[in-house]
């Protein structure tokens, strides 16, 4: 198929672009590189270098038959303090796509959603039914988008796929998260054992959790590639399905930094702070959805593994 990749040039973006690819799909990618990095996409694909906002000419000259929609602001933090940012990158930019996509008559996309669209939840592992009442900007936006896609599926013929990440960590396809400013717990734990930083700060042990910290649900970037291709050809016109995606098994802060402490043998010294706003206690994910209708199953399970897939990436960059 011949697809467009919004935000390849990001983490999770570039790996799916490398997966798209080895499944014999024809990729350009779409990445304005605020985030996202040029030397992030693999070199079967096109990149050109554009903003959701300006996509619509972009889309007449690739005319994809089908979109993968990664681009997007994504701290949970920073959609606290400039929600303007969030709004306008996350929800009109994706207007701006989906419009893009209706000019050229192309109806079919998978969407990056997120666990942050549930809030604090009644249930855990959350389903795909729970209710949607995000505690952060970025939850909001992204559900923001979930809903113009239900509305586009039903009056335009979107055949769509909303799959909500729970905690994606790991590397694949030679591929790692690579941020200016990393905010994310795996990644700067790392930067701890690296010596990039000192040591690191828990944002709160004073949560409804068993050691205070926490819960989060980390899925393998792999595992969520496969999923992607899973998706792409699963809904038919008029159609929009949410996923969830995540392995199931919530692990603590405390936990990862535990693991990270196993995997690289470092002691990672940590100190203990404020909460972050915007944080929910717990995250985990049901894919019983995903995995009942697609068949996906996760390959990496193992918190260790997924963090040792991340440190041995670091070691072949320095
Ligand atoms: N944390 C720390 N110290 C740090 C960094 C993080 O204690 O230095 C904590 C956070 O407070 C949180 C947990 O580690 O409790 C995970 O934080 P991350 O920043 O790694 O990830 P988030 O859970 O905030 O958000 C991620 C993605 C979102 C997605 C969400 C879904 O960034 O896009 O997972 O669960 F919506």
């Amino acid at each position: 198929m011949r697809v467009l990749v919004a935000g390849g040039a990001g983490y999770i973006g570039s790996v799916v672009t490398a997966a798209l690819l080895d499944g014999g799909h024809e990729v350009t990618v779409l990445d304005d590189l605020s985030t996202g990095h040029a030397d992030a996409v693999p070199s079967g694909a096109r990149l050109i270098d554009a903003s959701l906002h300006d996509s619509a000419p972009v889309l007449a000259d690739v005319r994809p038959e089908a979109v993968l929609h990664f681009a997007a602001r994504s701290l949970v933090g920073a959609s606290q303090e400039r929600p303007q940012d969030y709004w306008d990158t996350n929800v009109a930019g994706s207007f701006a796509l989906l419009e893009a996509m209706r000019g050229v008559g192309c109806r079919r996309i998978v969407f990056s959603s997120t666990a942050a669209t549930y809030g604090e939840p009644e249930l855990v592992p959350i389903p795909e039914d729970a209710p949607t009442r995000p505690t952060n900007t970025y939850g909001a936006t992204k559900l923001s988008v979930d809903m113009m896609l239900t509305s586009y599926a039903v009056a335009h013929g979107f055949a769509a796929v909303s799959l909500r990440y729970f905690n994606v960590a790991g590397a694949a396809y030679g591929l790692g998260e690579r941020h200016t400013t990393e905010t994310h717990l795996i990644p700067i734990a790392l930067q701890v054992a690296t010596g990039e930083r000192d040591s690191m700060t828990i944002y709160g042990d004073d949560y409804p959790t068993p050691d205070g910290t926490c819960i989060r649900d980390y899925i393998h970037v792999g595992d969520l590639a496969d999923a992607h291709l899973l998706a792409l050809p699963a809904p038919g016109p008029g159609e929009h399905r949410i996923y969830n995606l995540g392995n199931g098994l919530g692990f603590s802060v405390q936990e990862v930094v535990g693991a990270v402490r196993e995997v690289t043998g470092h002691p990672i010294p940590v100190v203990v702070g404020p909460r972050r706003p915007g944080d929910p206690a717990q995250l985990v994910a049901s894919s019983d959805r995903i995995r009942a209708d697609l068949g996906w199953t996760p390959r990496h399970t193992d918190l260790a593994g997924i963090v040792r897939d991340a440190w041995e990436l670091r070691g072949a960059r320095t």
